[in-house]
């Protein structure tokens, strides 16, 4: 339960509650329970000093305020700025939010002062570019993560350029790949994952700050300048809208959840190549656990985490939403529930984007077993049809017919296409030659494929070395 407010000495010249003016009774538990935010929106302290900061510069600067009230006001917020770093702040839920927690706090160490920094502002535009910052910091150290893990990804697809595994539709086997090459395909997702991040920051980089409670300000302040010091591009340009968006918020959100689908797919390709029957990739104890029954086991648990952490996140999105829907401008406080989704879903992908890339510097595939499946479910079928066009002259449809007969025949005496013997070939379509099978093999079926972007080994490692460039 929140403190009761009459219950917690007031400093000098306080009210009951900031606003506390017109009010002649304090506020009911229930409503005080529903009202305080403090608890989740302490994580702001930081861009909310920053903020006051430099407002209250530009106050001074505007002579607005004095200077010797600026430096006092300055004082007063270094000061807390340590009491907070140093965990002797006391947040209060009688101040509800970490804007009226700060500014009580002011005022306790500076007197009245303190309600000078209020002067050309509201928590509405407040609110609006601490949260602001805060989505900008994630969405940045989310394009570095996910930076860090294509980098992860690069090293292990430069290693194994060359492993053959097969390539799947429908999960059935289709066509040997190189494992470097699938886990380039990693690269490229992450890379558009990283650059939504990097078009949703510039977009979100207006600074609302000056904005006030909807319709500007009176007084000769200057947005120009507090943008500058918060390194906002520029101000955003209609106060009403400075106050009541949050689509930076849901843009941020929405490049978190086609992230979080990138990583779970990732995820959920580790869980099938770790089980037994896969055996193509081997997890480090570091990133596996046991079973408390079952000693054989040894399981991807963070994998399957990473896999499950969409929900969240797809969750936060879908919440935040379904809180902007419908609501008239401007401000209202539905918007305080724009935190918790928002802190929560960055929580979960930041863990999720740190702990893959840990895993994937950690795995080890086995490239024997997958080597062996590369060439299994006749995967080089394709091969075979291929080479009846470009030898015999053969229209695809034909080769293909061709090609469909020889796997009856192959999986009816239960050997690969390779173990056909040319008379067996030969029954099937007279022109084929001893030529056939330098392309049944899954190594030769690759390195043909030197289309731009395929899977061949050459191919691969043009990619490796594009993308090594783009992340210096
Ligand atoms: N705690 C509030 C929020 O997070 C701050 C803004 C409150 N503004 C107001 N007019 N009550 O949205």
């Amino acid at each position: 339960m929140t403190d009761n407010a009459s219950d917690t000495p007031k400093p000098k010249g306080q009210g009951q509650a900031m606003w506390g003016g017109r009010f002649s009774a304090k506020p009911a538990e229930l409503m005080q329970a529903i009202n305080v935010s403090i608890g989740f929106d302490k994580r702001l302290w930081a861009q909310d000093l920053a903020g006051s900061r430099a407002h209250a510069r530009m106050l001074m600067n505007q002579g607005v305020i004095s200077s010797s009230d600026g430096e006092e006001i300055l004082g007063g917020l270094a000061k807390i700025e340590d009491e907070i770093a140093t965990g002797t702040f006391p947040f209060r839920d009688e101040y509800e939010d970490i804007h009226m927690n700060v500014e009580a706090r002011l005022r306790e160490l500076i007197g009245a002062t303190a309600g000078r920094l209020h002067t050309a502002r509201s928590r509405n535009d407040q609110v609006a570019v601490d949260f602001r910052l805060w989505v900008r910091d994630a969405v940045d150290r989310s394009a570095a993560q996910l930076e860090a893990l294509q980098k992860a990804l690069l090293a292990q697809a430069e290693t194994h350029a060359d492993a053959l595994m097969p390539g799947f539709t429908h999960l059935q086997p289709a066509q040997p790949v190189t494992f470097g090459h699938h886990l380039m395909a990693y690269v490229e997702m992450f890379g558009r994952d990283a650059s939504r991040f990097r078009d949703a920051r510039a977009r979100m980089n207006e600074c609302p700050l000056g904005a006030a409670a909807l319709a500007g300000s009176p007084f000769p302040i200057d947005r120009h300048q507090t943008a500058a010091a918060l390194g906002f591009d520029r101000p955003t340009a209609n106060s009403l809208d400075s106050v009541s968006s949050r689509d930076f918020a849901l843009e941020a959100l929405s490049a978190a959840s086609i992230t979080a689908t990138h990583l779970s797919r990732l995820a959920e390709e580790i869980v099938l190549w770790t089980t037994p029957m896969f055996g193509f990739i081997k997890l480090t104890d570091a990133f596996t656990t046991g079973s408390s029954i079952m000693p054989q086991k040894k399981n991807p648990d963070a994998a399957e985490l990473i896999r499950a952490k969409v929900g969240r996140i797809l969750g936060s999105l879908t919440t935040l939403t379904v809180v902007m829907k419908g609501l008239p401008l401007a401000y209202s406080k539905d918007m305080q529930e724009d935190k918790v989704p928002t802190f929560e879903a960055f929580d979960a992908l930041e863990l999720s984007l740190l702990a893959m890339a840990g895993m994937v510097a950690d795995l080890t595939p086995n490239t024997e077993n997958m080597a062996k499946a590369a060439g299994a479910g006749f995967s080089t079928a394709t091969d075979l049809a291929d080479w009846l066009v470009r030898t015999l002259n053969m229209p695809f449809r034909d080769a293909h017919h061709v090609t469909g007969s020889a796997v009856k025949t192959a999986e009816g005496l239960g050997v690969d296409l390779a173990d056909l013997t040319l008379e067996q070939f030969q029954a099937i379509e007279p022109q084929i030659t001893q030529d056939v099978y330098a392309v049944l093999t899954p190594a030769a079926s690759a390195a043909s494929r030197m289309s731009y972007g395929g899977t061949a080994p050459a191919q691969v490692r043009a990619q490796i070395a594009r993308w090594k460039e783009l992340l210096e």
